[in-house]
């Protein structure tokens, strides 16, 4: 694989702190092989319409490690496989065009591609995989619910801004004897609010992996009252659900898109002022974890993420993902990547912290 190999690289779903680290790793890594690396703009767009693809040079990546978002731009709906497109009466319906996208990759001449995506973007590269495309995965999340890497690079930087936010609400809840419940992302996985919700000194922290009783919620809010603590942190993952209840959407999947999570914090807030006379207050926190920039730990992962997909293509290691399994990096089977998702398993010790800290879980 000595000859002047020509590599794709695109970024899939939604951002995360730390993809503009992995493009740099592998433009520079691949450049150091004399390969040459294009951008595929908008997930697999540039690969539908060729104009979106851009000749990644060193000069293009020289100061972009610490910049958050992604140089190629990124997208949530647009899967080749499920492309959404206006019908003759009007209505989106989803459509096929996976060979039109295999066929323009080969035109151009490209031996690899490497898909920076979440579980979503990279099944769509398995099946790219399985119709002919060389593959090489890097998992991106902010939600860090991928299987087979310990963790993903995005999810450091996004736990950070929680943790920071939920800091600030400390003194505003304890000034107005109030309880603030904070929404976090996380999708179906409870990561992002574990890991914000103890370093950040939460009473109450509900996960999707553990179903709450409000009840018990608000018994918390009462203990922590009879010891003193007239406030309360409550910190909720949006894809936390009452026991025997459903997750709170905002949007049901429209066509090539996935549904949106989110409203659970108002809902957990109304029902505890009700219940307990205190007042409450809730608080999305939103896109606010995605942006910026990424933590050091982010940055290096990223660029080791890259520079890891470089080495895995010279090793002819197709149809794998970059997996961080400390200290290593390494390529593991891009089908036991997206095969399970990644939840809180409930005898971390994570979990056993918080419960040896008196955080309730509401269960
Ligand atoms: O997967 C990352 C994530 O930020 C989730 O935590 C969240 O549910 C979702 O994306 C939000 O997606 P969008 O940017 O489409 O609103």
């Amino acid at each position: 694989m000595s000859q002047r190999m020509k590599i794709a690289v695109n970024t899939g779903g939604g951002d995360a702190p730390g993809l503009n680290a992995v493009i740099r790793g592998i433009v520079l890594a691949a450049y150091q092989k004399g390969w040459e690396v294009h951008g595929i703009k908008y997930g697999y767009q540039g690969l539908i319409d060729t104009k979106q693809i851009a000749h990644l040079t060193p000069e293009s990546v020289w100061d972009i490690t610490n910049i958050g978002g992604t140089i190629l731009g990124t997208a949530s709906r647009g899967d080749p496989f499920r492309y959404p497109r206006k019908g003759p009466d009007g209505n989106v319906v989803e459509t096929d065009i996976s060979d039109m996208v295999v066929s323009n990759f080969k035109a151009i001449g490209f031996g690899a591609l490497i898909a920076i995506g979440g579980d979503g973007s990279l099944r769509i590269a398995s099946k790219f995989m399985k119709k002919g495309i060389p593959v090489i995965g890097v998992p991106k999340t902010i939600d860090n619910d991928i299987s087979a890497t310990v963790l993903t690079f995005g999810f450091d930087t996004a736990v950070t801004t929680a943790t920071d936010a939920i800091d600030k609400l400390h003194t505003t809840a304890r000034s107005h004897d109030r309880v603030m419940v904070v929404e976090v992302m996380g999708r179906y996985a409870g990561w992002i609010a574990l890991n914000s919700g103890v370093s950040g000194s939460a009473d109450v922290i509900l996960i999707p992996e553990i179903p709450f009783d409000i009840e018990k919620v608000c018994n918390k809010i009462r203990q922590l009252e009879l010891m003193g603590q007239n406030y309360a942190i409550v910190v909720v993952a949006e894809g936390a659900k009452p026991a025997g209840g459903e997750i709170t959407v905002i949007e049901g999947g429209k066509p090539g898109g996935e549904v949106r999570l989110g409203g659970i914090a108002k809902k957990v807030a109304d029902e505890i002022e009700a219940r307990t006379g205190k007042e409450t207050r809730s608080l999305v926190l939103g896109h606010l974890q995605r942006g910026g920039a990424p933590t050091t730990f982010d940055r290096l992962l990223s660029l080791r993420f890259g520079a890891a997909a470089i080495r895995f293509i010279e090793e002819g290691k197709f149809g794998t993902m970059v997996a961080l399994h400390p200290p290593e990096v390494r390529a593991v089977p891009l089908n036991e990547a997206i095969g399970r998702m990644k939840s809180v398993p409930l005898d971390c010790d994570t979990i056993q912290t918080a419960r040896s800290l008196g955080i309730s879980f509401g269960d």
